[in-house]
């Protein structure tokens, strides 16, 4: 394989993904903001940008582009999409890991993806704006934020009173969405840069946190495997994004939310061999690859655990420090 540099953009707390990236043989360049994000301290190379809404943001991704020689650029927040979309030309020749403007759009606001799951006969709960919402509706509903993330601003109404109570009270411009009352999944899903889905590894939500997955287990179950590959197709998903469900009880899965880019669980489909990054670089040097669907292993279980990284000044910058051996209590 052809070693590459990749440049991570908004690389915040996503050490797992540098770290893959650089297991598979990557380059890597993280660029942030803040120079306390941790995974700036994992990557080969590191450095701190401009803010995303700064006129010299892109200036400053196109110049480590041509420092570093990089072949692939992979924005690790959603924060930045839309910047990279529009700017895909003027990146010094990288390959950009994000779908077009439109997709983005869509897949941001979830009243505009729930409208168009619709129209391409994929199964959604059903969803109104505050304003259409019918006179006789099956509770429980959801008051959920269109732009919502890290399960912010979703609030469960039970009747007619507590609807009409959390529309007065939410301060995000919301929807009102049936409740699912099937098992949540997550589908992680790869796409090439013509939008056609090469893997797709499903996983169950055993616990989340603030809308990060902390524990999961794979599973190998073509319905799940066939919806995120259809999901991510209709959308035209390039690179990676993940694709939230639920299976409902008459067996009918129903999409609630799709993220352009590599989920927060991605160690699981990681460890069970889902080789993203190498299909990233694949991707990036020009290489037509075959879908290899289900190509995984499944009952990989994970659980997490925070970690960090110690820094100390040093020469007028903060640099990663070692961590001082703890002394081993000598036994009586
Ligand atoms: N229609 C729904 N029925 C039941 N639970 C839901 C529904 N929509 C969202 N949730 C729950 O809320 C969490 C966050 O919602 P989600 O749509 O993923 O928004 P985001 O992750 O962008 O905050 C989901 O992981 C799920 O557990
Ligand atoms: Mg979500």
């Amino acid at each position: 394989m052809v070693v590459a540099a990749v440049l991570f953009t908004c690389a915040g707390q996503r050490v797992d993904i540098v770290t893959a990236f650089r297991e598979a043989g990557a380059t890597t360049i993280a660029a942030d903001v803040d120079q306390l994000a941790p995974a700036l301290y994992h990557a080969d190379q590191r450095a701190l940008v401009p803010r995303i809404d700064d006129p010299f943001y892109v200036e400053a991704l196109r110049e480590l582009v041509e420092i570093h020689d990089v072949r692939l650029i992979v924005p690790l927040t959603d924060l930045d999409h839309l910047v990279l979309a529009h700017a895909r030309d003027h990146l010094g020749g990288a390959v950009v890991l994000v779908p077009e403007p439109e997709t983005i759009e869509r897949c941001s606001d979830k009243y505009l993806a729930h409208r168009f799951f619709e129209e391409q006969g994929i199964g959604t709960p059903p969803t109104w704006l505050p304003t259409e919402v019918p006179e006789q509706i099956r509770f429980p509903v959801l008051v959920k934020a269109r732009r919502g993330f890290g399960s912010r601003h979703i609030y469960r109404a039970d009747n007619q009173t507590e609807l009409d109570f959390f529309l007065r009270y939410t301060t995000a411009d919301s929807m009102v969405q049936c409740l699912c009352h099937g098992e949540e999944f997550s589908v992680d899903v790869f796409c090439d840069l013509d939008g056609r889905c090469l893997a797709a590894v499903p996983r169950t939500m055993i616990e989340s946190k603030g809308g990060e997955s902390i524990k999961g287990m794979t599973i190998r179950d073509p319905d799940l495997i066939a919806f995120g590959a259809r999901v991510s197709e209709a959308l035209r998903i390039i690179g990676p994004a993940n694709v939230q469900c639920f299976r409902e009880p008459d067996g009918e899965l129903w999409v609630t939310d799709v993220n352009p880019r590599f989920g927060g669980g991605f160690p699981l489909p990681t460890a069970a061999g889902s080789r993203y990054p190498e299909l990233a670089l694949a991707v990036a040097n020009g290489e037509q690859l075959e879908p290899r669907l289900g190509d995984f292993r499944e009952g990989v279980v994970m659980t997490r655990f925070f970690s960090q990284v110690i820094l100390e000044e040093q020469d007028g910058s903060l640099q990663p420090v070692e961590p001082q051996a703890e002394a081993v209590p000598e036994e009586a």
